[in-house]
């Protein structure tokens, strides 16, 4: 079997924002990439053995004392490297160069004329004026470099920033000051595409099938003969779990669903469906909706529905766990963004950390050695790979629900009644996002449901009913939100349906507040 590890190209992150996009970039092109903080150890470096590197941007100056610079190592292993925006800056400071400090930062499209022959701008460019070529591209730059170091050439430049790009043909050293990895620089993708498979030599092995191939072998080099847990949720992340180890191990994986009653309609019957009655996998459903419901009486608060919820499924997971005899492995599907950021936070070296909400508190007496086959991986791999192992679409590519489901979504006391009511809403909203084509359009999309009462009109009759809302936004990363601009016949007719359909509810509204400083959930 191909090592797809084998050829790998490392990414040193000096605090970018756009630091997962290039990873993201890279493996799309087929090469594994991981991201490592600008510090890792030179020996570290070395043991690595990639065969290219990337310095990434970041947001500090190269001018200031103390910045962070590249390890050593970085340039002595004599690999190819990609340095973006800071990264050029620090390489062109540390070989040598000059970089200027600058208070005024430019920010946004840019084109940038191309300069000398170089491998990274083969054959690429977005415009041709009087025989030169120019590129369009999103730049990011406060400071810059205004001198190279002996041996770099110009690769491009605009009025502003006459070196906005450099390279050293001889040992393979490419500097950008923009950004290649974001989709507005047009041609980004063929650019880092040039700098791993011609510069760094890497072939495509990164793929969906092959992925797969290697985390079965792994799989069943760690469990051997033994069982296997699985909390399955229905969600995107455990779902592919699943699926996998079912491939990899058969039988001696256990999947528990627990019915907690805050799930959407038909959820917990269209989970056992799938994976148990089609796919043959083991799944055991533990209802517990009353306990849960049971548990949530007089409770209001937001933070404490929380706790109330996730106790209450460790509570259950584990009493079936116990139930299940000589378990070994528990299997969950963290996956790579969750390890990049619980990194961070230990070393203190994100800037923005966003909360991460898989199950985190199983008991430690549970003493079960963890399986994690998702955990290099990002989210759209997660999903290529649920497609290759014959998930449906709409399971793959659904919307994110939140571990405590419909609690953080009925404000204030959780009743049963209230569940019901919002599972019949909730089903309206997706039937016609559906239909209108426009789930996909939108990152989340739900219906709240608002304890209070309000007035209306059916027929002659006069209806002192529920209100809801209905809260549709699109997203990239879940910590920024647009409100979806969803038509105004798509509101109209769920607003309709809802209220007809729904005789509880007397009222619908929409809400239009982004994030920040709203939440996407209400609660
Ligand atoms: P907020 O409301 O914080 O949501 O803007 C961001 C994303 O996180 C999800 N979310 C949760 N997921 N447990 C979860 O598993 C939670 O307690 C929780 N709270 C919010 C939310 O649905 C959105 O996708």
């Amino acid at each position: 079997m191909t090592d797809i590890h084998a050829q790998r190209i490392l990414i040193l992150d000096f605090g970018s924002q756009y630091t997962q996009l290039i990873a993201r970039r890279v493996r799309e092109l087929g090469v594994f990439s991981e991201i490592r903080a600008w510090d890792m150890d030179d020996q570290e470096i070395i043991d690595y053995a990639p065969h290219g590197i990337i310095l990434a941007g970041g947001p500090e100056s190269v001018t200031e004392e103390n910045s962070p610079r590249a390890p050593q190592a970085v340039f002595d292993l004599n690999v190819p490297i990609l340095g973006i925006c800071y990264g050029m800056q620090t390489m062109a400071e540390q070989l040598g160069g000059k970089v200027e400090a600058s208070n005024l930062r430019e920010f946004g499209y840019a084109r940038i004329k191309t300069e000398g022959t170089s491998a990274l701008l083969k054959d690429i460019s977005d415009h041709v004026e009087n025989g030169e070529k120019f590129l369009d591209v999103w730049m990011s730059h406060g400071d810059k470099v205004t001198q190279m170091p002996a041996g770099f050439e110009i690769l491009a430049s605009t009025e502003s920033c006459p070196i906005a790009g450099m390279f050293n043909a001889e040992k393979n050293y490419y500097g950008v000051q923009f950004h290649p990895e974001v989709t507005h620089t047009l041609q980004g993708e063929r650019l880092v595409g040039h700098f791993i498979h011609e510069i760094c030599g890497c072939e495509s092995l990164w793929t969906p099938a092959k992925i797969i191939e290697d985390q079965i072998a792994r799989v069943r080099a760690q469990v051997g003969d033994k069982k296997v847990l699985l909390g399955l949720s229905g969600g995107v992340d455990s779902s592919v779990v699943a699926a996998l180890l079912h491939k990899a191990i058969g039988d001696q994986l256990t999947c528990v669903f627990v019915d907690n009653g805050l799930l959407r309609k038909n959820e917990g019957d269209a989970v056992m469906d799938m994976f148990a009655d089609n796919m043959g996998v083991k799944v055991i459903r533990s209802d517990s909706a009353d306990l849960f419901l049971g548990k949530l009486v007089g409770v209001s608060d937001p933070e404490q529905k929380r706790k109330v919820i996730g106790n209450t499924f460790i509570e259950v997971f584990d009493e079936e766990a116990t139930k299940i005899k000589d378990v070994h492995f528990l299997a969950q599907g963290t996956i790579y963004p969750d390890v990049i950021e619980s990194a961070a936070s230990k070393t203190g070296k994100a800037h923005v950390i966003k909360s991460h909400h898989n199950v985190g508190g199983l008991p430690d007496d549970m003493k079960m050695e963890l399986v994690e086959p998702l955990r290099e991986l990002f989210k759209d791999e997660v999903r290529k790979m649920g497609l290759e192992l014959g998930l449906p679409y709409d399971m793959v590519y659904r919307h994110p629900f939140p571990g405590p489901g419909l609690g953080v979504r009925i404000l204030g006391e959780v009743k049963k009644e209230y569940c019901e009511i919002l599972r019949e809403a909730d089903a309206i909203f997706m039937e016609e996002l559906h239909n209108f084509d426009w789930y996909h359009k939108t990152s989340q999309a739900f219906v709240v449901f608002l304890p209070v009462k309000s007035v209306g009109v059916v027929g002659d009759q006069r209806r002192y009913q529920w209100v809801v809302s209905l809260r549709a936004v699109e997203t990239i990363d879940f910590m920024t939100a647009r409100w979806a601009h969803l038509p105004y016949d798509l509101l109209e007719k769920v607003s309709n349906r809802i209220i007809n359909e729904v005789e509880q509810i007397s009222r619908v509204a929409y809400d239009v507040s982004s994030k920040p400083p709203a939440t996407i959930e209400w609660e």
